[in-house]
């Protein structure tokens, strides 16, 4: 069953297999017999209402709203804000003449989430809940619901759950597009399945991933990811996952800020983790490579086929720019695995970190 590891060492790596059909699923549940999407008419009319979405969200659910920012801005066409729960409260931002907030929680349980969504109904606002726990209190006491059909996720370090909402995302962008009239370049669902695709190729070559994570992470103290544009969204979860369950101080960066700060951080054999998947700014990200490189970074860069060069660790398969980090994130989940597993880490149950959190 879904709450037992079978022959799995962990639950987490469980998860990181199961990525694949829990795509297939999302499709299947999101489409009706003719292949047209079939979501609640309320959350179609909602997002055709709305001037401005909120997303809120905490920890890689957060991660995943900024996926989905770039999906609703560049499918959509609809201004999207992302806050980090906890902050929202403090700082709040002015809001928008119709604004709609969609709050993104795998358990559907963060406290920090609730607070938003107690005070925004307090407001009158509309909320929309995106949970893999449709009984949840962030789902009960939203207007609207969206499951996310990734099934129980038991490890604390969150996989399926990030993929199954960027996943999500990407169908809520693409209804609202179809419900505006907006024309399409893709299409979307086949772009969906050759990912599910992908991940699972991804997934067969944990041996070739174990293998980086002793070559570059063996003993170290801290490591960087480096990202641009698409790639910068993965790279803050990659170090998440990293910091999370291997205790590794982890820091994901935009490649640009680089020279701005954190370079200065840069000594030999510090690990570089640089994620080039996006065409517009591989030249950009290779050059902040070299510059990490030249100050004894011991780099492994991470690209998509068509993008890649002689001397990258990993190449990932192609998917379409917009839905690559459904599949950068694979190896980078993998890398943390690995990394945590031969550092003797309880990967399931790291210390000090809870599932869900329901304080504030
Ligand atoms: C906790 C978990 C994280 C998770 C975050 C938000 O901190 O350890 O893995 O991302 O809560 O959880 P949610 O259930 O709201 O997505």
């Amino acid at each position: 069953s879904d709450m037992e590891k079978g022959t799995y060492p962990h639950f987490m790596l469980k998860e990181i297999d199961e990525q694949p059909f829990v795509m297939r699923k999302i499709i299947n549940e999101y489409q009706n017999e003719n292949n047209e999407l079939k979501l609640d008419a309320d959350i179609r009319s909602a997002m055709q209402k709305t001037d401005r979405v909120y997303i809120i969200a905490a920890g890689t659910s957060y991660h995943a709203g900024l996926v989905g920012k770039s999906f609703i801005e560049k499918i959509a066409n609809i201004p999207v804000e992302v806050h980090v729960a906890s902050e929202f409260s403090y700082n709040m931002p002015l809001l928008s003449d119709n604004p709609l907030f969609v709050f993104i929680s795998q358990s559907g349980e963060t406290a920090d989430s609730r607070g938003v969504l107690v005070k925004i109904k307090e407001m009158g606002h509309p909320a929309l809940t995106m949970t893999n726990v449709p009984g949840s209190t962030l789902s009960r006491e939203a207007d609207y619901t969206l499951n996310l059909y990734a099934g129980p996720e038991i490890a604390v370090a969150s996989t399926k759950a990030y993929t199954a909402q960027i996943a999500v995302l990407a169908i809520l962008a693409v209804d609202t597009a179809q419900a505006k009239g907006l024309e399409l370049e893709f299409d979307p669902m086949q772009e969906l399945a050759i990912a599910a695709n992908a991940m699972e190729i991804l997934t067969d070559q944990k041996d070739e991933i174990e293998g980086l994570a002793r070559d570059y992470l063996p003993t170290t103290r801290n490591a960087f990811f480096i990202g641009r544009s698409a790639d910068y969204n993965v790279c803050v979860e990659g170090a998440l996952k990293l910091k999370e369950i291997s205790y590794i101080q982890a820091e994901g960066f935009a490649g640009g800020e680089l020279k701005h700060g954190t370079i200065a951080l840069i000594e030999d054999g510090t690990p570089v983790i640089a994620l080039a998947t996006q065409a517009n700014v591989n030249y950009s990200i290779r050059g902040n490579v070299q510059e990490v490189v030249a100050r004894g970074a011991n780099a492994m860069v991470i690209s998509m086929k068509g993008l890649e060069q002689d001397e990258d660790a990993f190449v990932l398969p192609h998917v379409h720019e917009l839905l690559t980090p459904l599949v950068s994130v694979v190896p980078m989940q993998l890398l943390a695995y690995y990394a945590a597993l031969h550092r003797g880490c309880d990967v399931d149950k790291p210390r000090n970190l809870a599932k869900s959190v329901t304080v504030e």
